[in-house]
């Protein structure tokens, strides 16, 4: 019975440590708050005022005014409520841009109605929301806008309302996955000819039996401006798209790839400046993109914030060991471990200073506090206490804050490990170097550096695994091949 109990309080134990820590969103000022509420109650007006028109003074109008209007203000916050789930970084600007599409395709609606085709009014937003909030918010979007689509919508006709339906939630499932703006522009050219082809099989020709032969014309070059308004819209919205990155804070896959590219001035200045910086992060980013692989993180993410993540050390690249070349310790020189702890602390201050100047998205400048988190300089406090001086533990701790996500604490892990793994003898034993990997992340989870990162105990086992893969391969680079005797290879 005790052995029952023993093992099921163990279970318990397990289960509760594998939970996943509820994220926290990010918090939305009462303005903005006013603003979202607003916008929410003039789509609800413009989605139902009509059933007042009809007959003001009748109590049933009225009450189906009420209906609809309360309707459309519950499935406003229900997509606000899926964008906030998917992404719980998300900002009130996102929001904000998220329902403005909603009522700018109200609008559009309620002014041009015969005009524009559903096709061009829920492609293109669909477009800018996978982009820049993911798959599952632009689909929310896309269902609601089209829930919301009053009766008269159908007047062109069911069919292209369906069609329209299929392409936007088409566009949204590759727009959240697309990673090149090449791609983009491969999809506002196929997706409006799928439209124009779907729409000529089935509208085309279900409409060929009841109309005259000039009619017949009419419908179909309407078929085709429809399609090609769409590629219009399509390839306008792509052209902006750099500017919704920029206004609306939107972090796009085609952007972070941009932003990896090595040769970006700031990235060529490291690999000049600090050359065993550059090295440090080329090393760093390979440990942590295998260990987000292994997690199901976001890869693109991980990679682009690693190459920025030490990007501070550019103030003063010599003062870090990595940079040295075994020249003179600066931080010898001083022998002041007060001074050293700020020089280490400012890496942290320029690169946020690096990060603003040159406009890299929040999502990539947060790598450069949290990588260090609220971490304890430990050789420099340590020299204090040896010289007697009268120091707090606090004064040589990182200002933070700890990792807010996985990939900022995949980060901080990768950057513990990398010095670690690279000084371990070639022939030590897998065991050894996990060894080494799991005692350098317990310290950092018995300080407590972990704790708002998401991280599960089962996804902290695969990083270690991970971790040791990227060690097991550098080992095998390192290892020195016989080389034959006159130096010829066949
Ligand atoms: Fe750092
Ligand atoms: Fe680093």
């Amino acid at each position: 019975m005790q052995n029952i109990t023993t093992n099921l309080k163990k279970l318990f134990y397990f289960w509760k440590r594998s939970q996943v820590p509820k994220k926290q969103q990010s918090k939305i000022s009462k303005i903005d708050n006013l603003i979202i509420f607003l916008i929410c109650i003039l789509i609800s007006i413009i989605s139902s005022y009509k059933f007042l028109l009809l007959s003001p003074s009748n109590a049933s109008a009225i009450y189906d005014w009420l209906l609809n209007f309360s309707e459309v203000l519950v499935i406003c916050w229900i997509l606000i409520l899926v964008s906030k789930k998917e992404l719980p970084t998300i900002t009130s600007r996102q929001i904000i841009l998220i329902i403005s599409l909603l009522l700018i395709v109200q609008f559009t609606k309620l002014t041009s109605i015969s005009s524009i085709s559903p096709l061009s009014m829920f492609v293109p937003p669909a477009l800018i929301i996978s982009q820049g909030m993911g798959s599952i918010t632009a689909l929310a979007w896309v269902s609601i806008a089209s829930l919301n689509w009053p009766e008269s919508a159908i007047s062109p006709n069911n069919t292209l309302f369906f069609i329209s339906i299929v392409c936007a939630s088409v566009v949204s499932v590759l727009g959240g996955r697309i990673r090149s703006r090449a791609q983009l522009l491969q999809l506002s050219i196929f997706v409006p000819l799928g439209a124009l082809l779907s729409q000529w099989i089935l509208i085309g020709g279900d409409q060929s039996s009841f109309l005259g032969k000039q009619e017949l014309v009419f419908s179909n070059s309407k078929i085709f401006s429809d399609s090609l308004l769409l590629a219009i819209i399509m390839l306008f919205t792509i052209l902006f798209m750099p500017i919704f990155e920029s206004i609306f804070g939107l972090l796009t896959k085609a952007r972070l790839l941009e932003l990896a590219d090595k040769e970006k001035p700031l990235i060529r200045r490291l690999s000049i400046e600090a050359p065993g910086t550059f090295e440090h992060t080329l090393l760093i980013c390979c440990l942590a993109e295998e260990a987000t692989r292994m997690i199901g993180g976001d890869i693109d993410l991980i990679k682009t914030g690693a190459l920025y993540h030490d990007i501070g050390k550019l103030h003063a690249p010599n003062w870090f060991i990595e940079n040295q070349d075994g020249s003179k310790n600066p931080h010898d020189e001083i022998d002041d471990p007060i001074k050293s702890a700020y020089v280490l602390q400012a890496h942290v201050d320029e690169g946020l200073k690096y990060a603003r100047k040159n406009r890299l998205p929040k999502p990539i400048a947060n790598f450069i506090p949290e990588h260090q988190g609220s971490l304890k300089m430990g050789y420099f406090f340590y020299k204090a206490k040896e010289k007697n001086l009268n120091v707090n533990e606090s004064d040589f701790r990182y200002k933070g804050p700890i990792p807010q996500s996985k990939e900022t604490a995949i980060l901080m892990l990768a950057d513990g490990c990398e010095a670690a793994l690279r000084a371990m003898n070639i022939k030590a034993s897998d065991i050894e170097a996990l060894e080494t990997i799991s005692k350098i992340i317990r310290s950092r989870q018995k300080d407590g550096q972990l704790d708002d990162s998401d991280l599960s105990m089962g996804e902290i086992f695969l990083i270690k695994r991970a971790f040791l893969n990227v060690w097991k391969r550098i080992r095998h680079r390192r290892i020195q091949y016989p080389t034959s005797k006159n130096n010829t290879f066949s």
